[in-house]
């Protein structure tokens, strides 16, 4: 059977991918029909790596001949990192390069960077103007960084756009060497419970989080790992702000000070 343009493209795709890993030529394929469907004209790629789920997004929209991919990842991918070397030769062989913009953050988490564009793009009633038509989750497989991730990408995230998130099944249990120890300062530690080990986090993200979020419907499961939801609401905020009387806000202002000035001195 004669190959469709749209087939010999993804098929040289592939080929120019080789087996850079993570995102599988089966996984690409989906994000690939995916978007000659749905026709994003702005993805978002949490968790960069190596590359290839930003190259399969940008190759589809090459081929459909718009689009653009938004991809981030923490400093340990910064201009000095082999990662970031080989993410930039792996686009140009993929001829995507100009496609995608990399996001190196200097801090804790891409929640932190999630959180800055939701309050780059919200009007004083909480309103974002959302962004992207496509997000893939694909980064730290942690309950806490992926919930807060989750609340800030439905903001940005286009009424009618969809969220794929990656790794439904992972579980610290099946990779020991990467259960993170929470560091408090004062030598203050906490330690992964057995419960925390054997959950599989996005799991509990998807099911507990995203499936119950009032703008998130048309769930999809695959293989038992990737976790479709589209946005299918996307009310604006209504806010009224009553501005209290002056001479009640001076009251309060006097309780306040009242309470530090009687408070023990630290
Ligand atoms: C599984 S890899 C992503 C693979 C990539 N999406 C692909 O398909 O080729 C996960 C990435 O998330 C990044 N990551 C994990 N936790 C992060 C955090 N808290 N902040 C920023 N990046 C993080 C890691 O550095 C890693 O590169």
């Amino acid at each position: 059977m004669a190959l469709s343009t749209y087939d010999r493209q993804f098929r040289d795709l592939v080929e120019r991918i080789g087996d850079v890993p993570w995102m599988t030529p089966t996984q690409g394929r989906r994000i690939w029909d995916h978007f000659l469907g749905a026709r994003p004209l702005m993805a978002l790629d949490i968790g960069t790596c190596y590359g290839t789920s930003a190259a399969y997004m940008a190759g589809a929209m090459r081929a459909i001949g718009e689009g653009r991919v938004v991809t981030v990842d923490s400093a340990q991918f910064d201009d000095r990192s082999e990662a970031k070397q080989w993410c930039e030769v792996l686009w140009e062989r993929c001829g995507v390069r100009d496609l995608i913009e990399t996001i190196r953050i200097p801090h804790s988490s891409y929640v932190w960077w999630l959180m800055e564009q939701v309050a780059g793009r919200s009007d004083k009633r909480g309103n974002c103007e959302p962004v992207y038509d496509f997000v893939y989750l694909d980064g730290a497989k942690s309950l806490t960084v992926d919930t807060a991730a989750v609340i800030f990408v439905e903001q940005l995230l286009r009424p009618g756009g969809w969220l794929l998130v990656d790794d439904l099944d992972w579980r610290h249990e099946d990779h020991p060497a990467l259960i993170p120890t929470v560091q408090y300062p004062d030598d203050v530690s906490y330690r992964f419970s057995s419960a925390e080990i054997a959950m599989p986090h996005l799991r509990a993200v998807f099911d507990m989080v995203v499936k119950r979020h009032p703008s998130f419907g048309n769930f999809v499961e695959q293989d038992g790992a990737w976790g479709w939801a589209q946005k299918v609401s996307g009310d604006r905020k209504v806010v009224i702000i009553e501005e209290a009387s002056l001479s009640s806000r001076l009251r309060r202002a006097i309780r306040v000070l009242r309470r530090r000035a009687s408070s023990p001195s630290r």
